[in-house]
C-alpha cells in the first residue's frame, strides 16, 4: 500500500487511464458550495490538493475566482489540465507532495477536498490534518467531500466514517459542517459527507 505515497503510481493510472474516481465533472456538493460564495470571495487564496483532473479548478477560474492553486504530485492530469484551460496561471499548478508544501512559502483562506484525503494511505491521516493546518490562515476553512462508507484497506479509495472524521479533526479544527450531502453525484449516493470546518 505504500505505493500510493509515489507520484509513480497515480501517474500511471493516468497514463492507463485506470481512473474510475474521475467523475468527469465538477463535483455536485462543491459547485453548490462555490455557487453560494459571495462576489468577496472570488480573490481568495484557494488549494485544490490532489486536484487530478482538477474539474473544481476549472469551475472556479470559469467562475472569477483568481487565486487558486491546484497541487498533484502526477504530472499527467497538471498537463492534461493547463491544455484544456490556457488562460490558467501557470504559477498556480503546481506538480508537488501535498505533505512536502511549505506552510512559509504557502497559506491559504480555504482548502476544497475532493478524493484527496481518501487516496492518501490511511496512516497518514493525522499528518494530512497536522499539514492542512499549517497550510491554512489562522481561522481558515477547510470544505469539501468525505466518503462515509468502507471501502476495504488494501488499495484506495480508503474510507471512513464520521466517528472517526470527529475524532481527528476536531483536534485542529472546530467542526461547522460534518453531515451526510443532500445533493452527491449519482454515482456518490449515500455515501459522501459534506465537511466544513475551521482551522482553530
Ligand atoms: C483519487 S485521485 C482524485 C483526483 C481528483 N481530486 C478527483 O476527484 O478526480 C487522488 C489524486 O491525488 C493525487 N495525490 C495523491 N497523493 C498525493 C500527494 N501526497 N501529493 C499530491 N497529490 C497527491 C494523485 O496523484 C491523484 O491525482
Amino acid at each position: 500500500m505504500d505505493n500510493v505515497n509515489q507520484a509513480e503510481f497515480w501517474q500511471q493510472r493516468y497514463q492507463s487511464d485506470s481512473i474510475g474516481w474521475d467523475m468527469g465533472e465538477v463535483s455536485p456538493p462543491l459547485k453548490a458550495y462555490i455557487d453560494q460564495l459571495p462576489e468577496s470571495a472570488k480573490d481568495q487564496a484557494i488549494l485544490v490538493p490532489g486536484a487530478g483532473n482538477a474539474y473544481e479548478v476549472g469551475y472556479l477560474h470559469e467562475q472569477g475566482f483568481t487565486n487558486v492553486t491546484l497541487v498533484d504530485f502526477a504530472p499527467a492530469p497538471i498537463a492534461d489540465f493547463a491544455e484544456r484551460y490556457p488562460s490558467f496561471p501557470s504559477e498556480q499548478l503546481i506538480c508537488a507532495d501535498f505533505f512536502e508544501l511549505s506552510p512559509e512559502r504557502y497559506q491559504f483562506d480555504w482548502v476544497l477536498e475532493q478524493t484527496f484525503f481518501c487516496a492518501i494511505n490511511p496512516q497518514r491521516r493525522n499528518e494530512y490534518v497536522q499539514q492542512m493546518e499549517n497550510l491554512l490562515k489562522p481561522k481558515g476553512k477547510l470544505v469539501g467531500v468525505l466518503f462515509n462508507r468502507d471501502f476495504g484497506n488494501t488499495h484506495p479509495p480508503f474510507g471512513g466514517d464520521i466517528e472517526e472524521y470527529k475524532r481527528r479533526f476536531e483536534t485542529h479544527f472546530d467542526i461547522e459542517i460534518m453531515e451526510p450531502c443532500y445533493n452527491s453525484h449519482p454515482a456518490r449516493q449515500g455515501s459522501e459527507l459534506f465537511i466544513k470546518l475551521q482551522a482553530q
